[in-house]
């Protein structure tokens, strides 16, 4: 589904990605683990074309997308949910899902009513401004919006951060509803093991722009954990 070979990616001289390959599979769930500063932002902007790639190549879904715009990798079904959330603090819930239809090829006008199942708080709040939700509830939204554009593979880039435990374990839960029902593949960052235990198949491990470690989520053991993931 989704392939990276031999990226590099810099800021200024500061070489960032080192070599990367990650491959998720169509259907699979992968978490990608690291210490804070190792890459892992860098890793997802850098497959939604956030920042350009430097050297590599990018496949998905069998072609070559390496220098595509963020605005084609979105429609061709790759969707994004970005560390801090990023929603329009000022629009309504509504607002904020309707303006993510612009992106859709079939002109459809209304939100999909699936969002509003998936998670229902959206509707209850859908005239609220995106500001007045708390972290969790823009959390939903954020992966809601994602959502909207029927994405085949879905990235997001800790999506636990400072959230309230009750609604980690709807997210966990609906991540795994997509996964089973729709077949959706997700590329998730995560520092809580035990939601990242609950959510993905298999669990790669970068430390300073390289990946060390790739394996079935069980096989994620204490010398793992104390050798990349312990701060
Ligand atoms: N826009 C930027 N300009 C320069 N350096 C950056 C920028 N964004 C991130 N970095 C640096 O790149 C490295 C990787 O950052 P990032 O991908 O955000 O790591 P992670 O998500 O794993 O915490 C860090 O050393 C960070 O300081
Ligand atoms: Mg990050």
């Amino acid at each position: 589904m989704l392939e990276l070979s031999g990226i590099n990616q810099y800021y200024g001289g500061s070489h960032i990605l080192n070599e990367v390959n990650l491959k998720v599979s169509d259907g699979e769930m992968v978490c990608l683990l690291g210490r804070n500063g190792v890459g892992k932002t860098t890793l997802m902007r850098s497959v939604m074309g956030m920042v350009a790639i430097k050297t590599g190549k990018l496949l998905f879904a069998g072609k070559n997308i390496t220098q595509t715009t963020t605005e084609q990798r979105a429609r061709a079904g790759i969707g994004f949910v970005p560390q801090g959330r990023e929603i329009f603090p000022l629009l309504t819930v509504e607002e904020n899902l309707k303006l993510a239809l612009a992106g859709r090829r079939d002109g459809l006008r209304n939100v999909p009513a699936h969002i509003y199942t998936l998670f229902p708080v959206l509707l209850d709040m859908r005239h609220r401004r995106g500001g007045d939700l708390s972290g969790g509830q823009q959390q939903q939204l954020a992966i809601g919006r994602a959502l909207v554009l029927d994405p085949k593979i879905l990235l997001l880039d800790e999506p636990t951060e400072g959230i309230q435990p009750n609604i980690v374990v709807e997210i966990g839960q609906v991540l795994r509803r997509l996964n089973q029902e729709l077949g959706l593949a997700v590329l998730l960052v995560e520092q809580k093991l035990p939601f990242a235990r609950q959510v993905a198949d298999r669990f790669v491990i970068m430390e300073r722009g390289q990946i060390q470690a790739t394996d079935e989520m069980s096989a994620l053991d204490d010398t793992l954990i104390q050798r990349y993931l312990t701060v």
